[in-house]
């Protein structure tokens, strides 16, 4: 599998993450939805081409802490390989969104699960 160049999550704010990921997908190559124990819902979108995330999106309608660590997860899943994808952890996330609060911790495995669950509908499908 090709691999792309890729910038670091510390070169863009979180806002700058929200501008360029978080929305709905009309035609992905697959996509999740995830509710989580607090009941704040994550969905993610994937457009895959050879093995490769071509595009990424999630949508939330969470707090501030489940937006930015769906962001994060969205940021570090584009243009990876399905593969490397899947090592995207929650303690990843966790560990790059710095002043995640230990009760927000759920936030982080909530999007990662939801990135999972996206990638496992594309494996199925293929
Ligand atoms: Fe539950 Fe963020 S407060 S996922």
């Amino acid at each position: 599998m090709k691999k792309a160049k890729k910038e670091k999550p510390s070169e863009f704010s979180l806002e700058e993450l929200f501008a360029r990921y978080l929305g709905r997908m009309n035609d992905p190559t697959s996509s999740a939805y995830l509710k989580g124990p607090c009941g704040d819902e994550m969905e993610f979108y994937l457009v895959v081409k050879e093995g490769i995330i071509e595009e990424v999106k999630f949508y939330t309608e969470g707090c501030e802490y489940t937006r930015a660590c769906g962001a994060l997860t969205a940021h570090l899943a584009w243009k990876k390989s399905i593969d490397d994808a899947l090592w995207i952890s929650p303690r990843l996330i966790k560990q790059s969104l710095k002043g995640l609060p230990e009760e927000h911790k759920h936030c982080a495995i909530l999007a990662v699960s939801a990135l999972y669950r996206a990638i496992a509908d594309y494996l199925l499908k293929d």
